[in-house]
């Protein structure tokens, strides 16, 4: 089975094709990021329109990358939400075109399901369930239990601010560029982890929960205590810990499931912050030996539409050309749902 994908949640525009959910024959993704490094952020018009400039020669290319023409493709997928909503619409009306005119199945895909599937891509072998994943992007920070791809439970969330979005509001408070994950990776390669004792959140407290709201402030205040002439010397000592106050709390969370749920067999990491390398490495010790996946590329940790193709396929494998039943039971995800081009759906992204 052939899907296209199409994600345009955020800034990036981004077409796939994805045979049977796991073989990833191309993968186009063209960003703006570039245009919102000095701002400190997305400015979700300028987004919306730059996805409008870019969603027909992406979509084009990845055609052509993956030799396949409209004949082989079996479904669209398209990213329905949560994001922006002006750059959502650019993705979901263009796949709605494309379903009519082709007639194709469209698959409405929650964006984080499309992370939860990420591991899937160009995986070399099936992972065993139950497992563990832990999602982390600039929009959500969240643990699943699951007992498949498609089902599970989730059983920890941030109360607050996403993981991601400390690393950019972090990065804006110390002058450095957006995306913040990566900058402040960056300019604390040669700093000393240790050197600010940053706090835990939610240490005392018996939850699988995140919380990052403190740490930002703290690094506020931190910021406010230090000379001014001193500041410039210690950027690399300010990153260096923030950043792994930042992981502890990931890392911290995920033993703590590991340890009420030890039946798990592996554990998952995915959303931007999977491509941390200071995470990765302390996930390494933490997990009891149980094998720990990361998306297979770093391309696949951020937003990439081959994960929405791998979270449609198995939409539609399980549920056909029926509206989903009930997805991730207990969980905040609205059902994902599937439509066929001659019914058109009913809700917008
Ligand atoms: O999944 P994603 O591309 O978009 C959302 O769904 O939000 O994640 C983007 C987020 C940003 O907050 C960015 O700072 C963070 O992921 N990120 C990283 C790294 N690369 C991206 N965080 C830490 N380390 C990285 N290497
Ligand atoms: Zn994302």
């Amino acid at each position: 089975m052939n899907v296209l994908g199409i994600e345009t949640s955020c800034d990036e525009t981004s077409a796939a094709v994805v045979t049977n959910g796991m073989t990833v024959r191309s993968c186009v993704i063209a960003s703006s990021r570039d245009a919102f490094t000095r701002s400190g952020g997305v400015i979700p018009e300028q987004a919306a329109r730059e996805q409008i400039r870019s969603i027909e020669p992406v979509i084009d290319h990845a055609l052509e990358q993956a030799e396949a023409d409209w004949q082989e493709i079996d479904a669209i997928a398209v990213t329905r939400g949560p994001g922006l909503l002006g750059s959502l619409l650019v993705g979901s009306v263009t796949a709605r075109l494309l379903a009519a005119l082709r007639k194709k199945p469209l698959i409405g895909v929650h964006h984080t399901l499309g992370h939860l599937s990420s591991t899937w891509l160009d995986a070399a072998d099936q992972p065993q369930f139950p497992l563990l994943t832990l999602s982390a992007s600039g929009g959500h920070t969240e643990l699943w239990l699951r007992t498949a791809l498609l089902h599970g439970e989730l059983i920890g969330q941030t109360r607050d601010d996403a993981a991601g979005e400390a690393f950019d509001k972090g990065a804006s408070m110390l002058s450095l560029p957006y995306p913040g994950g990566p900058s402040i990776s960056r300019a604390g390669e040669a700093g000393d982890p240790e050197a600010f004792p940053f706090p835990h959140p939610l240490s005392g407290e018996d939850t699988l929960d995140f919380s990052y709201s403190g740490l930002k402030t703290a690094l506020k205040y931190t910021l406010r205590d230090l000379p001014t002439d001193v500041l410039p010397h210690r950027i690399a000592d300010l990153a260096a810990s923030f950043e792994h106050a930042i992981c502890t709390h990931l890392c911290d969370r995920v033993t703590r499931a590991l340890h009420l749920h030890a039946t798990v067999k592996e554990v998952h990491v995915t959303g931007g912050v999977s491509a941390n390398r200071r995470l990765r490495m302390m996930l390494g010790s933490i997990c009891g030996g149980r094998p720990v996946r990361f998306p297979v590329q770093l391309l696949y940790c951020t937003d990439n539409a081959a994960m929405i193709a791998a979270a449609g396929t198995a939409l539609l494998q399980e549920y056909g050309n029926r509206a989903c039943g009930p997805f991730m039971v207990a969980a905040s995800l609205p059902s994902s749902t599937v439509f066929t081009f001659s019914k058109m759906p009913e809700r917008s992204p």
